[in-house]
């Protein structure tokens, strides 16, 4: 098992894009809330998160399935392996089954949806985004077209979860991490 340290060092080294490196810390922030949240192993969790798009920048063709090839070559743990296979399961063709890949496919699209809502913001601040007006970009489906609505209508089911509950929820794990998001607003260091 690796430590988070050297889980975020490998990260850093195949991701040089900061936009890219902060989404992975989104989807490792509500990682860390779900884990808590189902009583589950918080350090994986986040492990998961924070590396199920490392080889996006290295190998976009093949992504995920060359990342998940080179973890397992450094001898990973299989848990993780498969999370980050199963994230992209129309690419990989491995489904998300644990609770952990659950959680892993249904946090990946919508923390896409909360950023792009923030940086329309006039405050550029997660702080002051709300679940009401989320909702309303959720149907507008020319905001943020990328986003794709049904991956995350499907990863709150396969969650077990609601679907605005999950969208309130890891807008809260977010909101708790925003310095490091760079989404705490416009004169947020690191911007
Ligand atoms: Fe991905
Ligand atoms: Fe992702």
């Amino acid at each position: 098992m690796p430590t988070y340290d050297e889980a975020l060092e490998l990260m850093h080294a195949w991701t040089p894009s900061e936009s890219l490196r902060r989404h992975m810390y989104a989807v490792e922030a509500a990682m860390r809330a779900y884990a808590r949240r189902f009583g589950e192993d918080e350090e994986t969790w986040a492990i998961a998160g924070l590396i199920h798009d490392f080889d996006w920048e290295k190998h976009p063709e093949t992504h995920p399935n060359k990342g998940a090839d080179h973890l397992e070559a450094l001898g990973w743990p299989a848990e993780i392996v498969r999370a980050v296979r199963a994230h992209a399961p129309e690419r990989s063709g491995v489904e998300p089954e644990t609770l952990m890949e659950r959680a892993l496919y249904a946090s990946d699209e919508i923390t896409g949806l909360i950023t792009a809502a923030v940086y329309v913001r006039p405050d550029r601040s997660i702080h002051t985004l709300t679940v009401k007006s989320l909702k309303k970009k959720f149907k507008d489906k020319s905001f943020a077209r990328g986003v794709d609505r049904e991956m995350v209508r499907r990863g709150a089911e396969l969650l077990g979860v609601e679907l605005w509950e999950h969208v309130g929820f890891v807008l809260e794990a977010m909101q708790a991490d925003a310095e490091r998001l760079g989404l705490a607003g416009a004169a947020s260091p690191g911007d």
